[in-house]
């Protein structure tokens, strides 16, 4: 158990989407870094049922607040009553397909929602602030390894909300030499907490493709449609930069650590270098699982590249972080998390080993 307002804290940091999948992973490190974590959530896409098991976890019970980022006043009314001095900013929608049919929707959620934050962390002083942001940001990259400093050219409503908010963090940053910023642009986060306890659960259908497997193996799904088999790879299939969600929440740790020392607004790949095939993802999955998972080949999706994975040198170089988990943890631990939870966090709502979680 963290001792709270301790001389050892790091202090309080204040965690939007802390709920949800990534959120959660990073509330995890948080807590064994010794930051003392507060999460506020819609729980749009959240469960409070992994703040539980957090709880099992790390032995500490966060502190949590269903707040959404709209309502600036419940928002500020916690900056009131906490001494949070830094913030890391997951809450947001994230699907690139839904974005496309629901633009204003994203737009006022991810854009707003953040403005609503940074006003509210300028009245009550705070400057330091590590963002989500997404490989998205960059579009259909024809060069690889994609480096920072590529071109921003996102292709959708979901990434232009993100290449937007980066824009509006770097002019706030340049307004004010006090603000901090660090930008976050994650590759494909996969995986689950090697405890089986949390993981990803969509609430709706998934927008990764690693649940896409996992439900297939367990035999939710019929099978897996794979999109595009004739792309110029070994496969033909398309390959990507996953990265085990732990390592990209460590990343998070080491962009804290780092904030103060580093003024202003600075980007960072978190990806692990190195690409994998979605065939090859569907073998690791299969061999975690002990079972082959049944897929079709269909066209390939429009907009879809061959080939994406991150140049993550800037990050080991600036923030000492690297991806130490690999493509067989990723898959295993994506396999224990669904094979432990067939229904994701539903199943436990009721379970007694974790109880009702209070909100405040
Ligand atoms: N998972 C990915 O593949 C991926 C890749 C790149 C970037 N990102 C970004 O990382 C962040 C976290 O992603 P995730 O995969 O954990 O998603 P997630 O949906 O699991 O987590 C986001 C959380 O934010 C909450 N939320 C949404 N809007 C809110 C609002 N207005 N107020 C309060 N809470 C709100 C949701 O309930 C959810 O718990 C997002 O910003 C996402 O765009 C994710």
């Amino acid at each position: 158990m963290q001792n709270i307002g301790s001389e050892t804290s790091k202090g309080y940091v204040l965690v939007t989407g802390g709920a949800g999948y990534i959120g959660s992973h990073t509330v995890v490190e948080l807590i064994n870094a010794n930051y003392v974590p507060i999460v506020i959530d819609n729980l749009n896409n959240g469960y409070v049922e992994a703040l539980n098991r957090i709880e099992v976890i790390t032995g500490f019970r966060v502190e949590f607040h269903k707040i959404d980022l709209m309502n600036e006043v419940a928002l500020s009314q916690l900056f009131d009553i906490r001494p949070i001095t830094m913030v890391i900013h997951f809450a947001g929608y994230k699907s690139v397909t839904e974005s496309v049919s629901k633009p204003l929707s994203y737009y006022d959620n991810n854009i707003t929602g953040t403005l609503n934050l940074l006003k509210v962390m300028q009245a009550h002083n705070v400057k330091n602030i590590v963002f989500s942001s997404s490989a998205n940001v960059y579009g259909n990259a024809e060069t690889v390894p994609i480096t920072e400093d590529l071109r921003h050219a996102a292709t959708n409503p979901y990434g232009r909300t993100k290449m937007f908010v980066e824009a509006i963090l770097k002019d706030q940053c340049i307004s004010d030499a006090e603000w901090n910023c660090i930008l976050l642009r994650y590759f494909n986060p996969v995986g689950a907490h090697p405890s089986g306890l949390i993981g990803e659960d969509p609430h709706d259908i998934p927008n990764n493709l690693v649940p896409y497997i996992t439900q297939t193996a367990i035999g939710k799904r019929e099978f897996l449609s794979v999109f595009g088999g004739d792309y110029e790879t070994p496969d033909g299939t398309g390959i990507r930069d996953f990265i085990h969600v732990v390592d990209l929440a460590r990343g998070h740790i080491a962009a804290l650590d780092h904030i103060s020392k580093n003024p202003g607004c600075v980007a960072y790949n978190l990806g692990t270098g190195r690409g994998y095939s979605v065939l090859e993802m569907v073998a690791a999955i299969g061999r975690a699982a002990g079972k082959d998972v049944p897929y079709k080949i269909v066209d390939r999706r429009p907009g879809d590249i061959g080939v994406s994975y991150a140049d993550p040198s800037k990050a080991q170089r600036e923030l000492g972080w690297k991806a130490v988990y690999n493509q067989n943890d990723m898959c295993e631990h994506a396999w224990k998390w669904q094979s432990m939870n067939p229904n994701g966090y539903r199943d436990a709502i009721n379970n007694e080993l974790y109880g009702a979680f209070r909100i405040h």
